[in-house]
């Protein structure tokens, strides 16, 4: 009886210490991976405004010529870059504020699908407002956005290039 109490509580002593160089072992692999994703690259609010910045020049452009095939793509990529604020930039408070755009983007879309320019110019001013409604209650009113005078790419035709 002795011996084989002896032998199970020798069994329980070596199976608590694998346990513990288990939990090591996870602890080191956390540590390791936090370490990891702490050094690993997220663009900034800033980046993702740039990027905002030259879909909303391009769109005015793809617009102007009538060019609702890239109207259409430029407005998807703003929303896109919105919802990446949202996802990669949660902890900042303005992206709690991003909302404030929808009503704009829908007015685009609508213009848009419509194929009207008029409607088009009048949503992209409520758009570009938004943008600087949003600058000023954050406090980077010296960031301002407005109707583009020249393409942004000379590398781009903003034509159509195929029948209307
Ligand atoms: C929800 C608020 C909000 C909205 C809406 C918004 N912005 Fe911004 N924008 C910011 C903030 C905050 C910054 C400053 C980012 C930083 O800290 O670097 C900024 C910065 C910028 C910059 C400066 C980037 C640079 O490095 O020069 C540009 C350009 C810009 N926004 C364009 C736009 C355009 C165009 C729109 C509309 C289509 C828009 N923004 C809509 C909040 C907003």
């Amino acid at each position: 009886m002795r011996q084989i109490l002896l032998i199970i509580s020798i069994h329980l002593l070596f199976s608590c210490n694998r346990h513990t160089d288990n939990t090591k072992v996870l602890q080191n692999r956390i540590d390791s991976l936090e370490s990891k994703l702490a050094d690993s690259y997220k663009p900034g609010l800033g980046e993702f405004m740039s990027s905002i910045q030259a879909h909303h020049s391009k769109l005015w452009f793809a617009a102007q010529n009538e060019n609702w095939k890239l109207a259409d793509f430029e407005v998807h990529e703003i929303m896109e870059a919105i919802e990446d604020i949202q996802k990669f930039e949660s902890e900042r408070k303005e992206s709690q504020m991003t909302g404030m755009i929808n009503p704009a983007l829908d007015s685009i879309n609508n213009a848009i699908q419509k194929k009207s320019l008029a409607l088009f110019k009048s949503s992209y001013s409520l758009l570009t407002n938004t943008c600087n409604n949003c600058h000023r209650i954050t406090g980077f009113d010296f960031n301002v956005v407005k109707i583009p005078d020249s393409q942004p790419f000379s590398n781009q035709d903003f034509r159509l290039n195929e029948p209307k």
